[in-house]
């Protein structure tokens, strides 16, 4: 029998590296180190948790070594088959896993309390049940509200057998985003009740059937919750699952008596939360808004009915002899065709015709946070060239030329009217530049389903196609500048 102290001092190394992993995350240059030091944090916790179970008798080492190659198999392959454009359904998915793990657990935990007699009334039956009853709260709406948020940013879902296309696809159901103001108080009323079901375990805590209430309650509370909200509030509503599936944990640490669970859930919560808020800032909206004021969103498409006439590469070209100021705008699209590194060339190009390039970044362009950082230092872009909103849009008014390659939602105007599904979202002010260039494959509207004023103002060319090979075409034009 090993001594516990020990595995408590492996923990408390391993909490340590999580924390300095963390601290280290807020800086481009030393945020790839502290990736990797959380990653062998959380190695490490693993290791010392199947250790101390092994130690205890609870499981042997078949389960543990089938255990590990199974989600160390499942893992490798969900990383190396996402796409980058993927990556926000696998962050939602992987916020649903984090609430599963903790809503089994603290199911697991009661069953066997009951099975095996629930402890006197007292301290300890109030402590573990209301521990039990919370994890199980937000576990289960971490779970299914994170599902309906990976279905909302995918669109929707293939049906499993159904009858092939003529194109080999399957029957195609898309997810919608429904919210009618009743469903306001349909929520409110779900929560009261979870609540009161966490209150009747403790009073009864030997009745399963409290239990298995609170996981219908609470798994159905996540699915309203998400369905309304959409469009533009979708970024916040990740982060805010992606809190939520720490705070799981956190209580779920208090459940089974596990430190490092309880320290990293909280940490994993508050950075969650803070990220909320900053997108909500962001955003310009409330919390509150988000989640019981939705707009609906990307569900109802505007029509388009008006036309806009596309340029071609050299007449681009001809616009930016002689530029001094060039303001860069990535979007969605940049990701999709993986266009940064012909982004990167422009930049040089241009620079070395003695224009000065800049990047504005928006903080929900793509479908993550920081998706536009990321590609564009893969790039090798120098990140002080990356320029946030706030910062950017007083050079705008002084900027020859804003280049938008595929971005839409963060660049229209229409989000200063304060209506509809982008209404009060700031947005970079590329309608201020002298000339505006977008790069679309179309006149198409962006993820909040909103159509843009600003591809039809005089001032703007667009060059219609797929970002990487509009990019590689302008390139090639501008070398015969
Ligand atoms: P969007 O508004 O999503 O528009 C992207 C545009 O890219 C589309 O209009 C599309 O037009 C174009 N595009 C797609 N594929 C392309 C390709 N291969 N080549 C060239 N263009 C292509 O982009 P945005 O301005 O980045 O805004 C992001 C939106 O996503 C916001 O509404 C935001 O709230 C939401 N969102 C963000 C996040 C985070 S955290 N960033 C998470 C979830 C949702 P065509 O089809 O005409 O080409």
């Amino acid at each position: 029998m090993v001594d516990p102290v020990l595995w408590d001092i492996g923990y408390l190394i391993s909490a340590s590296m999580f924390i300095v992993g963390i601290k280290r995350l807020s800086s481009p240059r030393t945020a790839p180190s502290g990736n990797r030091l959380g990653a062998q944090g959380m190695f490490l916790a693993v290791i010392i948790t199947l250790l101390k179970l092994q130690s205890d008798g609870i499981i042997g080492w078949e389960l543990i070594v089938t255990g590990l190659a199974i989600g160390s198999l499942i893992g490798y392959l969900m990383a190396t088959k996402v796409e980058m454009t993927g990556m926000p359904e696998l962050v939602a998915l992987f916020n649903g896993f984090g609430g599963a793990a903790s809503a089994l657990v603290g199911l697991s935990e009661a069953l066997k309390r009951i099975t095996e007699g629930v402890p006197e009334p007292g301290v300890e039956l109030y402590a573990t049940w209301t521990a039990i009853g919370l994890s199980a709260l937000v576990g289960w709406i971490t779970l299914s509200g994170s599902l309906v948020a990976m279905m909302k940013l995918k669109g929707g879902f293939y049906v499993p057998l159904s009858k092939k296309d003529d194109r080999g696809r399957r029957r195609w159901i898309s997810f919608p985003t429904w919210g009618p103001p009743w469903l306001n108080y349909v929520k409110v009323a779900l929560l009261l009740s979870a609540l009161l079901l966490i209150v009747l375990t403790i009073q009864e805590p030997e009745d399963k059937r409290w239990v298995y209430s609170l996981v219908a309650t609470s798994t159905l509370l996540g699915i309203l919750f998400v369905i309304p909200i959409g469009g533009a509030d979708m970024p916040v509503v990740v982060s805010l699952l992606n809190s939520l599936s720490g705070i799981a944990a956190a209580f779920t640490g208090f459940v089974i008596g596990n430190n490092v669970l309880i320290i990293a859930g909280s940490m994993v919560g508050a950075a969650g939360l803070i990220l909320t808020f900053i997108m909500c800032k962001a955003m310009n909206r409330e919390l509150f808004d988000v989640l019981f004021k939705a707009f609906g969103g990307s569900g109802d498409r505007d029509q388009l009915t008006r036309t806009k006439v596309g340029s071609d590469p050299e007449e681009v070209a001809m616009v930016l002899d002689g530029a001094q100021k060039v303001i860069v705008v990535p979007g969605y699209g940049m990701a999709v065709s993986q266009s940064q590194h012909a982004v990167k060339e422009f930049a040089d190009l241009m620079e070395s015709l003695d224009c000065e390039v800049l990047y504005g970044i928006h903080p929900v362009a793509g479908r993550m946070p920081g998706h536009m950082n990321v590609l564009l230092a893969e790039a090798n872009v120098p990140y002080e060239k990356l320029i946030e909103m706030s910062e950017i849009n007083s050079e705008f008014p002084d900027c020859d030329v804003a280049l938008v390659i595929g971005a839409n939602d963060t660049t229209n105007p229409a989000a200063r009217s304060g209506e509809g599904p982008l209404g009060g979202m700031p947005i970079l002010d590329v309608d201020k530049a002298s000339v505006v260039v977008i790069i679309k494959r179309s006149l198409s509207v962006g993820y909040a389903g909103v159509d843009n004023d600003l591809f039809y103002m005089d001032k703007t060319m667009m060059l219609f196609g797929d970002g990487k090979k509009m990019m590689n075409e302008l390139n090639s034009a501008v070398k015969e500048i």
